[in-house]
């Protein structure tokens, strides 16, 4: 049943004032995680009420308006997505936009801790290709930057995704004193396995950490620049034309013919690009990961009423702002934007 979306009304495709497409829904279906990874959750997190999180119905109903409205990439991610009660149900539901050629893609970002369970149902549902967080090949360190997980886990799911046919991203923060001295591991690690690699420049959303807490986020800020620079010390690395919809720039490593992505919030303003809008599983909508307006899509869902629904869509797309303004202030230690990146699912 698609509650709102009867299919009647006019569906012309989403454009936003600086003229760019929005092509590309990334859908936050939980705040919730079984990892507590310091750049994106404070360890005592308080998680939405049951209450305020829309059933999988409104995210399937809510997610075939904006496919209607010229979405072609779907990225379902959280907190976690694979901890949500019945996930499979909504990928199984979405994977009919792909049969019906209304999609391209359907896939995840995911922590891999329950990718054993879930690979195969994944696939058969029409994903293939998944992006998992690891920034680290070291159990110990895996431990501290994540608080809560296992690494042994997560390399348990990552064969899985590969045992039923999944392609992996691996999608690496870049942090100082963390993990610089293993980006060269992670390179030939991935190479080795036919992984593509995407470096990550740590964005400030949620608390920064004051300096004693252990975390210390802004001195880990490691600029990507400087990392293209150090593995450029080990790598021919050669320029590739290699697209996905998403912020990476790629290049190619001739040694092991594996490709690496550099995303890079912080120090190359790619907004200029931006198709993409994040849904919250509250029905939220914002514009922008780096900016705080954002807009109710749960109310017009709920009315019942398409065209209230297409509205409140259009009305979003039309205050979708030209660019974040992230930056590090070192001074004040403030975040630029409050909200955790759990909220927004990156
Ligand atoms: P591909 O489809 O493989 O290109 O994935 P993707 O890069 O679109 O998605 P993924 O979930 O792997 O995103 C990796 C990270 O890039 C996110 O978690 C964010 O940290 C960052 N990112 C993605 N989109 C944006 C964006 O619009 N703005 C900013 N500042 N960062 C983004
Ligand atoms: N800055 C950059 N990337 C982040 N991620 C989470 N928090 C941050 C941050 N503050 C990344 C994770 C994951 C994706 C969902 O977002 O590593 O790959
Ligand atoms: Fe969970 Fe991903 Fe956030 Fe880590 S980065 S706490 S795995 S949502």
């Amino acid at each position: 049943m698609d509650t709102a979306i009867s299919g009647t009304l006019a569906a012309p495709p989403l454009v936003d004032p600086y003229g760019r497409h929005v092509a590309y829904l990334r859908v936050s279906v939980t705040d919730r995680c079984d990892f507590r990874c310091v750049y994106c959750m404070s360890e005592h997190m308080t998680f939405l009420p049951k209450a305020d999180v829309l059933s999988l119905e409104e995210l399937d109903s809510l997610c075939t308006a904006f496919v209607r409205r010229g979405v072609r990439k779907l990225r379902i991610t959280g907190g976690e997505p694979l901890v949500r009660r019945d996930i499979m149900w909504l990928f199984n539901r979405l994977g009919r936009h792909l049969d019906g050629g209304g999609l391209d893609e359907l896939t995840l970002t995911t922590n891999a801790s329950q990718l054993d369970r879930h690979a195969a149902g994944l696939f058969a549902a029409g994903v293939r290709r998944v992006n998992v967080s690891l920034d680290t090949l070291d159990p110990d360190k895996f431990a501290r930057i994540t608080r809560w997980g296992r690494l042994e886990q997560v390399l348990r799911g990552i064969d899985s995704a590969v045992s039923a046919g999944l392609a992996v991203k691996i999608n690496a923060v870049a942090l100082r004193g963390v993990n610089d001295d293993e980006i060269h591991d992670l390179v030939s690690w991935c190479g080795g396995r036919g992984f593509d690699l995407t470096f990550i420049e740590v964005m400030p959303l949620g608390e920064l950490g004051d300096g004693n807490s252990g975390e210390m986020r802004l001195d880990q800020y490691w600029p990507l620049s400087m990392v293209r620079a150090e593995l450029r010390k080990r790598w021919t690395l050669e320029d590739s034309d290699h697209a996905t919809g998403g912020p990476a720039r790629y290049m190619r490593v001739a040694e092991t013919g594996g490709r690496i992505g550099f995303i890079t919030p912080m120090t190359h303003n790619f907004c200029e690009a931006c198709n993409r809008v994040r849904l919250t599983c509250t029905g939220t909508l914002y514009m922008c990961l780096g900016q705080e307006d954002a807009a109710d899509l749960r109310g017009p869902l709920r009315s019942g009423s398409e065209r209230l629904l297409m509205e409140a869509i259009d009305e979003a797309i039309g205050r979708k702002p030209e660019g974040h303004d992230f930056v590090i202030d070192r001074r004040r230690a403030q975040p630029a934007v409050s909200r955790h990146m759990s909220v927004t699912g990156g």
